[in-house]
């Protein structure tokens, strides 16, 4: 059986850089109260990219994807899958994923999009490695891509300060070396509420919910705790003990779920690639866009053990373990 072999990775972000100063700022118009030393001290974020309106999740996912081509120096036409994870695509359909897919010009594979949120793409190349496994694709891209910032209700300090937009992708191409080692998706459905977007457009008009909503303390307890198992779970499962990882590439969403997952893990931070920082936490997209930063300044090289980590609403998480 191939393996998947990660052959080029890209990001993309927005433009529009908005600090901490900047969007508390915004805030205090509407009434709003928060302030820079609240959001870096709770999170550990400093600025967020936000798209303009009339930037769609298809374009800055073309973008990234379009990236990625470039550093794996191969062309659209040998693409024959793509798959974009997003919470926010542009339309209820088509997906994505064919939008993407008509940009770039890779007609005739398969495309489709999927949904799990912030580990969205964590599953999407969890598929895609199944897929080249199997022998049903030989070249895959891989994409998570969001406009989070237009689900998010402006009024609404405890969530709106958190999140950001931007695509991250990977190529994926069937090779006898060892590329995706190990992977582990879990989900647990009766946890939908604490994380959620829960509205929806019926007979022409939006019922429900569309903003995100969420139970912080949970999610912050649930993440550390899926995540730390997950980790694990996809250790044993390929053979690898957890000091052989060279490199985790968690969620970012929130610095200390990160230094607490580090800690649980007992992976030192020189280990842990970190944006949150820069990008707060763009939800599928943040894995690729901390994986292609890592790998473009350097520090993740050819034979590192990298493993990738999601987890958010739904309640979903997962790990993908990929030797470079
Ligand atoms: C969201 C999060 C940062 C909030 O931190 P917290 O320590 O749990 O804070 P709480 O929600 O208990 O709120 C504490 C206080 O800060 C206030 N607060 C919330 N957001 C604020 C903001 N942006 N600015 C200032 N104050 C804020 C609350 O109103 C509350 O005030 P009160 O004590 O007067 O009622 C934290 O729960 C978290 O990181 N959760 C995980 C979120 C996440 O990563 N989600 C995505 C996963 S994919």
């Amino acid at each position: 059986m191939p393996y998947a072999k990660i052959i080029g990775s890209g990001g993309y972000l927005p433009p529009r850089v908005v600090s901490n100063d900047e969007l508390a700022a915004d805030l205090a118009t509407r009434h709003v109260e928060t302030s820079d030393t609240w959001i870096v001290e709770r999170t550990g974020i400093h600025q967020r990219h936000i798209a303009d309106d009339g930037t769609t999740t298809s374009m800055l996912a073309t973008k990234a994807a379009q990236a990625a081509l470039d550093n794996a120096g191969i062309s659209a036409s040998e693409i024959d899958l793509i798959i974009v994870a997003t919470s926010t695509p542009d339309f209820i359909f088509p997906s994505t994923a064919c939008m993407v897919q008509a940009n770039l010009g890779a007609i005739g594979g398969a495309a489709f999009d999927v949904q799990a949120v912030c580990s969205g793409f964590v599953y999407a190349l969890t598929t895609a490695d199944a897929y080249i496994q199997a022998g049903r694709a030989k070249t895959a891209l891989v994409i998570g891509a969001e406009v989070f910032s237009s689900i998010l209700d402006w009024s609404d300090r405890g969530t709106c300060v958190l999140f950001g937009d931007g695509a991250g992708a990977v190529v994926l191409q069937a090779s006898n070396e060892p590329g995706i080692v190990g992977a582990h998706l879990g989900a647990d459905g009766s946890q939908m509420g604490i994380l959620s977007a829960a509205g929806n457009v019926s007979h022409g008009k939006v019922t429900g919910d569309p903003f995100l909503r969420m139970d912080g303390q949970a999610v912050f307890k649930l993440a550390v705790t899926s995540l730390a198992k997950s980790a694990h779970q996809v250790c044993e499962q390929a053979g690898i003990a957890l000091a052989d990882i060279d490199w985790l590439v968690p969620h970012q969403a929130n610095l200390r779920i990160i230094n607490f997952l580090g800690r649980k893990l007992g992976v030192p931070d020189s280990k842990v690639v970190v944006t949150v920082d820069q990008h707060a936490n763009t939800s599928a997209a943040s894995v690729p866009l901390a994986f292609d930063a890592a790998r473009r300044d350097g520090r993740i090289k050819s034979g590192d053990m990298v493993m990738m980590q999601g987890v958010g609403g739904g309640f979903t998480w997962g790990s993908v373990l990929v030797k470079m």
